[in-house]
């Protein structure tokens, strides 16, 4: 039975509480713990959990004689909080972005190497349907060389989203639309295309006025053989239509899923390619689907890794390489110039220190709030 323990018990908690709590006879959640301590007693008493509960990490980690941490804390404090974890010999799950800079995540990777010990990043959209049976067809090269692929991570946030306090800033949020909502599709993206090793991007703040991040960037990534990717991060999409499409030599596949085939005609011009089309519809429809889905899938494949001592879907080289995707992304636009993959440690982007120097500040954060009385969100 592994003893867990959740560090930061605000929104996102409860997910990883749930998907802990999916699995009794395999996880006990022991301890919690949050700088604000009346928000772990209220976690407590929601789902009767009867943990401990701390204020400080540095404590639960001398204290509680546990195997695995989530890390449910904002950006800033995700790199010092896992290192401390992996360093007391835990397991860790940390949640999305990795860090807020390649530099802690290159330090991430050593506490994890040193201690051989899991660090798995949240990209709890990869442990859903659809991305595991897309991520299948294009494995088994049904739709030829990938042309172009269109990853719209379309979010829509109120003004007031960057009131709670960390948010909205460079030091503490790290970024803006691109980091931390962009993650999870660039995390997707990266992970069925691979690195581009070029990116060229822009950065605009069109309706936030009380944040010093962004809130919609657009970039282009190219790959060594002249196919394109383009990148839409954003939180000013209403209805939110996210999408990843992969157009291919032969195909067009995306999630949601939708497929378009077609052939030439003498001309031309195109004709529908209704034999492939079949053939795809049906390589879709015979995959089997998860059992588990979301924050719980992924729950599900750190426990796995743990018993069966094997490797998470979502490790820390993962977890880095989409922040090295997002680093370009601001360091171009911030520059406007072209960047190379991959980025080296002279990167003016590389460290904290030089994003808080580097980034372009598009305003000056407003009002900070501690608490929302809504702590409702949707992921
Ligand atoms: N995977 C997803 O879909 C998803 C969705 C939302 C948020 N997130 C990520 O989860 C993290 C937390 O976001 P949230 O929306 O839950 O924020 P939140 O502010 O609601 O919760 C964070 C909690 O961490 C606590 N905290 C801050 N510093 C701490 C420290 N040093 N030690 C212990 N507790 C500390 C805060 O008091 C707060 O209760 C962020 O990295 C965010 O990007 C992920």
């Amino acid at each position: 039975m592994l003893k867990v323990a959740v560090i930061g018990t605000g929104a996102i908690c409860s997910a990883h509480i749930q998907g802990y709590l999916t699995f009794p006879d395999k996880c006990q959640i022991v301890a919690l713990c949050d700088i604000y301590p009346e928000k772990a007693e209220r976690i407590n008493e929601e789902f009767s959990l009867q943990a401990a509960v701390y204020n400080d990490a540095k404590t639960l980690l001398e204290k509680e004689d546990v195997n695995l941490i989530s890390v449910c804390t904002p950006p800033y404090t995700h790199a010092g909080l896992a290192i401390d974890c992996l360093d007391a010999g835990k397991h860790v799950l940390v949640e999305k972005p990795m860090a807020s800079s390649l530099e802690e995540c290159d330090a991430m990777n050593e506490a994890q190497q040193r201690n051989n010990k899991i660090l798995s990043v949240v990209a709890q959209n990869r442990f859903t349907t659809p991305m595991m049976k897309v991520k299948q067809i294009l494995e088994q090269d049904m739709i030829g060389t990938v042309l172009h692929t269109q990853v719209d991570s379309f979010w829509w946030r109120g003004h007031s989203y960057y009131d709670l306090w960390w948010r909205g800033t460079w030091e503490k949020e790290g970024g803006g639309c691109t980091l931390n909502h962009a993650v999870h599709h660039i995390d997707i993206f990266q992970w069925m295309q691979g690195m581009p090793d070029e990116i060229t991007a822009v950065t605009s703040n069109t309706a936030h006025d009380n944040a010093e991040v962004e809130d919609i960037s657009i970039a282009i990534g190219r790959y060594p053989n002249g196919s394109l990717a383009q990148i839409t991060s954003s939180v000013v999409h209403h209805g939110e239509e996210q999408q990843l499409v992969f157009q291919g030599e032969k195909a067009r596949i995306s999630v949601p899923w939708k497929i378009k085939a077609s052939l030439s005609q003498e001309n031309g011009f195109p004709e529908a390619n209704q034999s492939l089309e079949d053939q795809l519809m049906e390589a879709y429809n015979t995959q089997p689907s998860l059992t588990y889905e979301g924050h719980t899938g992924q729950i599900q494949d750190v426990i796995e890794s743990i018993q069966q001592n094997k490797q998470v879907l979502v490790d820390g080289i993962q977890g880095r390489q989409t922040l090295e995707l997002i680093t370009a992304i601001y360091e171009s636009a911030n520059y406007q110039r072209t960047v190379k993959l991959p980025l080296t440690k002279e990167s003016p982007f590389y460290t904290r220190k030089g994003i808080l120097k580097n980034a372009k500040h598009f305003y000056e954060k407003g009002k900070s709030i501690e608490n929302f009385k809504n702590n409702q969100i949707t992921t």
